[in-house]
């Protein structure tokens, strides 16, 4: 009944996602009980790696020195450890899918970790949404995980 959304967040957007989308899949849940919870799990530098048993989400903002995204090169800067964590899971097809927060801003940038992740993992990108993202997003994404998790509970 509870997925584990694992994060990583420099100045607090995501951070702030994550408590946001946590409690709104606590209200669906009391409402309907087949609605799943979702868990934010902070991954920090320090953090040590817990093998994932269940299936979950993960999302991370980008930090990119250089490059614009489309013919230079860029290099991942301050997320790096969500990277290492991902690398060390042993069994990443229990991961649903990459979701990325970032600025429109940085155009062809937009997002760009969360989709280098989603290649470099070989999972799904499943949504992107701008610095904390609104409540539509949220409400938006919630849908998306929890009809995924269904799918997945389905199967098994
Ligand atoms: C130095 C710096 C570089 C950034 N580079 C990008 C970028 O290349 N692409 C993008 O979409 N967002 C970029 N952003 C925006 C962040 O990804 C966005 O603010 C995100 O919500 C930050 O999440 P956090 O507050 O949880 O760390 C950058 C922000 C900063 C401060």
């Amino acid at each position: 009944m509870t997925i584990n959304l694992l994060y990583i967040s420099i100045s607090g957007n995501v951070r702030s996602f994550a408590k946001r989308i946590q409690q709104l899949s606590e209200s669906k849940h009391q409402e309907n009980p087949s609605f799943p919870i979702i868990q934010g799990k902070e991954i920090h530098d320090n953090s040590s790696v817990v093998q994932e048993t269940e299936p979950y989400v993960v999302v991370v903002p980008t930090y990119l020195e250089g490059g614009n995204g489309i013919d230079s090169g860029d290099q991942e800067i301050l997320t790096e450890s969500l990277g290492d964590y991902l690398d060390d899971q042993t069994d990443r097809t229990l991961c649903l899918g990459i979701i990325g927060s970032g600025n429109k801003n940085f155009a062809h940038q937009y997002c760009l970790t969360a989709k280098q992740y989603a290649k470099r993992f070989n999972l799904p990108f499943l949504a992107d949404f701008e610095l904390r993202g609104n409540a539509k997003e949220i409400e938006t994404i919630y849908l998306m995980i929890a009809d995924l998790w269904q799918e997945t509970h389905k199967i098994n």
